[in-house]
């Protein structure tokens, strides 16, 4: 068993062996920080390493689980990383986007389906899921998460984890999970990407750690510690974190891996010299250092001088050999590599088709006004816009080992349903040259046209003038979200806005279809616009799931998982705030508010409209109070009132009226999702019980406090029924 396998390793193993375990070197193709692993291959031959990333493909992983397994003294298979976040080969949506479909079993099916790819590629780990609440679309990397809520945060942490690993870690189509990043790395002061947090306990564990407990006690196997401090010491070196929280309060007994370099970092922290944040990291619980090899190369000097003792190393060491064993590594170091699968389990035919799928449910629309969408395929449209015809922008960032070429532009689905339609390109993707120094020094070339930006504007007018309906495709280059890649202004590029805003004033209809990977200021949009669709960097399938849902041929349902402000001023805005000791009262002078903007967003969470419309009948509630034992029902009519069949996610909040620390005005605790055919009502029921009215108190405790209690259903957290009960 893992035990005595485990065990009996570790009584064999040198010290200098032993820290080799600990050791992850990055190795192939691609990095994220500034170090590059050096001679990885002569570490493993040597017993330095534990597991690498960034090397895939059956033939690349097997050259170097050889070389571990036939020519180190203990023949320890290696662990194959990877950031596998948003799909493998076959890309989905990025995260949020996915996040949008509030479906959970898609959810899993895209984990499970990446796994499939990862696995079949020589994988047999991955960095994901991140599970970081977000509130600041400015944060690059909101991209990579579910949004701003933790109770969908958890859900979709959860079904990611067990799309990942499956029921049977040892199966060689599963694969290990890494819940990142730990903790609150989405709170960096201003959005920028790895700045400082700093956070009340109470708000920390109400708002932001539910979903990496819930990621955690999922099963994920491993944790991945995040780059920011928390009350000013870095996650990396923090006990109270890894070792209180982490493991004795959420019995997490997986491995904790360090973010890229994240120990070496803590130098420039202020933690100390390279040894000293090596012994912090160490006692803080860390198990697993990521590139930066502070682990092999002070471990032993460390423990030498008794700052770290050798029960810690083995801790970590069991940790590392555990993980190993649950893959099965230990039965077959081979079982992730074969050629057999990777010819038949990557980008095959049903993998593709739920690519689609995953871009069809996590588009949302925002705006729809004269029913202008769907379009009208007897119509002459003008597709105008430098995303029409890209493929490049379409898999988003983090989408490593995707291929672009694969995917299908919305040009090319168009051609594939007979063409016919007018374009133009309108203008570049970005004119800015600060943002192009920047962009092109890491992601490619991003290109511009010979023709200066008035012409290619008077092109596309033209163009737009010959057309019923204009459609114009805009956004942000993929490399504008993501990691390193905060924005302190997040509207449209202003030569694309230029560009929109001569298409306005042809007079023609004009629907916007955004590609973005974040939360974007389009209160200009919204006025002016007559339709928006908000389609995400919607992965290999993107362009065909557009059209679909462009002609009318799949019906939109996603819902935002962000609140879309309508400045950057208003950030951090979120559904789930406090309603302070002066709320809004528009007579009243000093009242919270801004006196330039309304204290609502432009879009808020759970936003999203449909083809169709739906109308919600009043609430009942089967019950007007409850004891901590029983279980309240509420229960509302939904009905399709609109023209077309359509899905509407409902959604549940409560507002706890009265505590002992003050509660947010709304809290979603359950939402389903329903198919109404055009014409037809349903009965919707949630069940609440006293665990879902719970709260850590000022002692941290998880309470539920007797009182009075509001319950909201809608189609969003602002268009809501409301009723209330009591709790005895
Ligand atoms: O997994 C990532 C993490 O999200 C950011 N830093 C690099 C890691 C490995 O690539």
């Amino acid at each position: 068993d893992m035990n005595t396998t485990v065990s009996k390793l570790l009584q064999q193993m040198t010290l200098e062996e032993k820290l080799g375990q600990l050791n992850l070197p990055s190795i192939g193709f691609d990095v994220t920080g500034p170090i590059l692993s050096q001679g990885v291959e002569e570490k493993i031959r040597k017993g330095l390493v534990g597991g690498v990333f960034n090397t895939f493909t059956p033939s690349a992983v097997r050259k170097l689980q050889d070389l571990a397994v036939k020519e180190t003294r203990l023949k320890i298979p290696l662990l194959f990383g990877y950031d596998v976040i948003h799909g493998h080969r076959t890309i989905f949506p990025i995260n949020l986007g996915l996040a949008a479909s509030w479906d959970m079993d898609l959810l899993q099916r895209t984990a499970r389906v990446a796994a499939e790819e990862a696995s079949a590629d020589g994988l047999n780990w991955t960095f994901s899921p991140m599970v970081d609440i977000a509130r600041d679309p400015r944060w690059g990397r909101v991209s990579e998460g579910a949004g701003e809520d933790p109770y969908l945060g958890s859900q979709i942490g959860k079904a990611m984890v067990q799309g990942y690993q499956g029921i049977d870690l040892s199966k060689n189509n599963t694969i290990l999970a890494c819940v990142k990043h730990f903790a609150l790395y989405g709170a960096s002061e201003a959005g920028r990407d790895y700045n400082t947090v700093d956070m009340s306990r109470v708000k920390m564990y109400n708002e932001y750690l539910p979903p990496y407990k819930a990621a955690v006690q999922a099963g994920a196997g491993s944790v991945m510690t995040s780059f920011n401090e928390i009350d000013g010491i870095p996650a990396t070196a923090n006990k109270w974190l890894l070792t209180d929280l982490l493991r004795k309060q959420y019995g997490f007994n997986g491995l904790i891996v360090t973010d890229y370099t994240a120990i070496n970092e803590m130098i420039a922290h202020g933690m100390g010299d390279e040894k000293k944040v090596g012994e912090l990291s160490l006692n803080a619980g860390v198990d697993m250092d990521m590139v930066g090899e502070v682990f092999l190369k002070h471990g032993a000097q460390l423990v030498k001088e008794g700052k770290v003792s050798m029960a810690q190393i083995d801790a970590a060491v069991r940790r590392i050999l555990e993980a190993k064993f649950k893959l099965g590594l230990f039965e077959d170091p081979y079982r992730y590599i074969s050629e057999e699968r990777n010819k038949t389990e990557i980008m095959n035919a049903q993998q593709l088709a739920l690519s689609k799928e995953a871009a069809i449910k996590s588009m949302v629309l925002l705006k729809n006004s004269n029913q202008v969408l769907p379009l009208n395929a007897s119509k002459k449209i003008a597709f105008i816009g430098p995303l029409v015809k890209d493929q490049r922008n379409l898999i988003g960032s983090w989408s490593g080992a995707g291929d672009y070429k694969k995917a299908v532009s919305l040009w090319a689905a168009l051609e594939q349903k007979g063409g016919g339609y007018l374009y133009a390109k309108g203008c570049n993707l970005l004119e800015d040259e600060n943002l192009l120094k920047r962009l092109n020094a890491h992601d490619g070339q991003i290109t511009r046209e010979t023709a200066t930006p008035e012409q290619l504007i008077t092109e596309a007018v033209a163009t737009a003038q010959q057309a019923d309906v204009v459609v114009a495709v805009l956004g942000e280059a993929f490399g504008m979200s993501g990691e390193a890649a905060s924005r302190s202004m997040i509207g449209l590029p202003e030569n694309q806005l230029a560009l929109l805003k001569a298409l306005k004033a042809t007079g023609k209809p004009v629907v916007l279809v955004l590609m973005n990977g974040r939360p974007l200021t389009v209160s200009w949009e919204n006025e002016n616009i007559d339709a928006i669709l908000e389609t995400w960097f919607g992965g290999t399938q993107a362009g065909a799931a557009i059209a679909d849902v462009l002609f009318g041929a799949a019906n939109p349902s996603g819902k935002l998982t962000m609140s879309w402000p309508r400045n950057v001023g208003q950030i951090p805005i979120y559904y789930n705030a406090k309603n302070t000791g002066r709320p809004l009262d528009e007579n009243q002078k000093y009242t919270t508010k801004y006196l330039d903007v309304p204290n609502t967003p432009l879009y808020p969470f759970g936003y999203g409209l449909s083809y169709t419309t739906f109308t919600y009948g009043d609430l009942k509630l089967d019950k007007k109070s409850i004891t901590a034992k029983d279980k309240i029902q509420v229960t509302v009519t939904v009905s399709n009132t609109g023209n077309y069949d359509g899905v509407e996610t409902v959604q549940l909040y409560i507002r706890d009226l009265v505590g002992t620390i003050t509660r947010p005005v709304k809290e979603l605790k359950g939402f389903k999702k329903v198919e109404l055919k055009k014409g037809e009502s349903k009965e919707v029921s949630f069940t609440i019980s006293v665990e879902d009215l719970k709260f850590y108190n000022s002692d941290l405790k998880f309470v539920a406090e007797p009182g009075a209690f509001k319950v909201f259903v809608g189609g969003n957290s602002q268009e809501v029924k409301e009723a209330g009960f009591e709790l005895k």
